[in-house]
């Protein structure tokens, strides 16, 4: 018996586990001292009320034989892929129901995407990335290009002609660096993709959090149908990190050598993926209800505050960063020219908070850090007074 050896070229942990590895063992060993957690961007704020009556309604239904419901279909129910096709509407993009598969989240669809595609092709992702991309891709064994994001280019890669690849991860607004791309820079992977008859995996999990005049999918942009599939979450959006519920949108004549990409994707989810709970799917449509965007509005407004008072502090501070304006999370520069890792570590013990180092999210990553905006209020304003204090000791 052998194993993927493919394992053995990950870093031994996913970023995430092994910060909170390192901040419950400082706990253990500090057991007083308050931790302010603004690492993994995981929400605070309860669901909305009109989606817990939804999720409780649907529940209901689970005990009663009439309205019993047992695997649901393999896209998702049509009520819930219609919402979000009105959903798309809402801000000028057609997307239709029957090109929406309903699923557990942007993460795992990012992963998972991967079985459709052959393993000798070549993925390019933008650096500092969204770990998922890479360690999937590890997993599967392919070779993995980097697309360098520095202060230079405000953290957004743009594309290179004399490069070739054939997946291309865009994550806009960007998870780290909170960078979004306009139309026009869009556009412009778009038609290199379509040149290089490679296929963009676009992650929009945070286009909820824009506030200027930027694209809110991949499908805004001309000609995108003939080369993306984008994935979406209810997770930032909606509070579902612990719920769980994204969707992945796939042009119905999306092909790539002789095959449909729908279909493929159809074919791997039927097979490995049994489906969203009717509960939680209730719940996800409640969220596309007009007093479901109303409530969810307030709670998306309480996480643009929180990053309005970490930027604010930034500024005040002198502090180089990106984000914090269409985006949850706040990119800064190290101060005093710490590396990713001894800035994690500083903030842990001397000011209790925890962030996440940039160095996690790949080489050009060094040097930087990531903070939430995901917070409890108070919370995020004790923590911008501690690390004030801090640095201006
Ligand atoms: C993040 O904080 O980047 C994500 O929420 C973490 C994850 O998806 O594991």
């Amino acid at each position: 018996m052998k194993i993927n050896k493919n394992f053995d070229n990950l870093v031994p942990n996913y970023l995430f586990a092994e910060i909170a590895k390192r901040v419950n063992e400082y706990q253990s060993a500090n057991p007083d001292k308050d931790i302010i957690r603004l690492g993994i961007g995981d929400v605070t704020l309860p669901l909305a009320p009109v989606v817990i009556e939804a999720m409780k309604k649907g529940a209901d239904d689970l005990s009663k034989k009439e309205t019993f419901r047992g695997y649901p279909d393999y896209e998702g129910y049509a009520f819930l892929r219609e919402a979000i096709s009105g959903y798309y509407k809402s801000f000028g993009t057609d997307v239709g129901a029957d090109e929406i598969l309903v699923s557990d989240g942007a993460k795992s669809d990012c992963g998972n995407i991967c079985d459709i595609f052959g393993s000798e092709n070549v993925v390019l992702v933008t650096d500092p990335v969204y770990p998922v991309y890479v360690d999937s891709n590890i997993m599967a064994g392919r070779k993995i290009i980097y697309a360098d994001c520095s202060k230079a280019n405000n953290f957004k890669a743009m594309p290179d002609d004399s490069i070739d690849a054939d997946i291309i991860y865009l994550c806009s607004p960007n998870n780290p660096t909170g960078a979004a791309y306009t139309k026009q820079e869009l556009q412009a992977w778009v038609d290199y993709a379509i040149r290089k008859d490679a296929v963009i995996l676009y992650d929009c999990a945070y286009e909820a959090f824009i506030t200027e005049d930027l694209p809110r999918s991949i499908f805004a942009v001309e000609g995108a149908r003939k080369c993306a599939i984008e994935f979406c979450s209810l997770s930032k959006t909606a509070g579902f990190t612990g719920t769980r519920c994204g969707y992945t949108v796939i042009p119905r004549e999306l092909e790539r050598d002789g095959h449909n990409i729908y279909k493929l994707w159809y074919r791997r989810q039927a097979t490995k993926f049994n489906g969203v709970s009717w509960p939680v799917q209730c719940a996800a449509a409640a969220v596309f209800s007009d007093e479901g965007q109303q409530q969810i509005k307030v709670n998306l407004e309480y996480y643009k505050e929180n990053a309005r008072i970490i930027a604010d502090a930034l500024d005040e501070l002198g502090i180089y960063y990106t984000g914090g304006k269409n985006s949850p999370y706040i990119w800064l520069e190290c101060p005093r020219g710490m590396s990713s890792w001894e800035f994690f570590d500083f903030l842990l013990e001397k000011a209790n908070v925890v962030g996440t180092p940039g160095a996690g999210f790949g080489s050009n990553g060094e040097g930087f850090f990531r903070l939430t905006s995901f917070g409890d209020r108070d919370k995020t304003i004790e923590a911008v007074n501690r690390i004030k204090k801090l640095l201006s000791e």
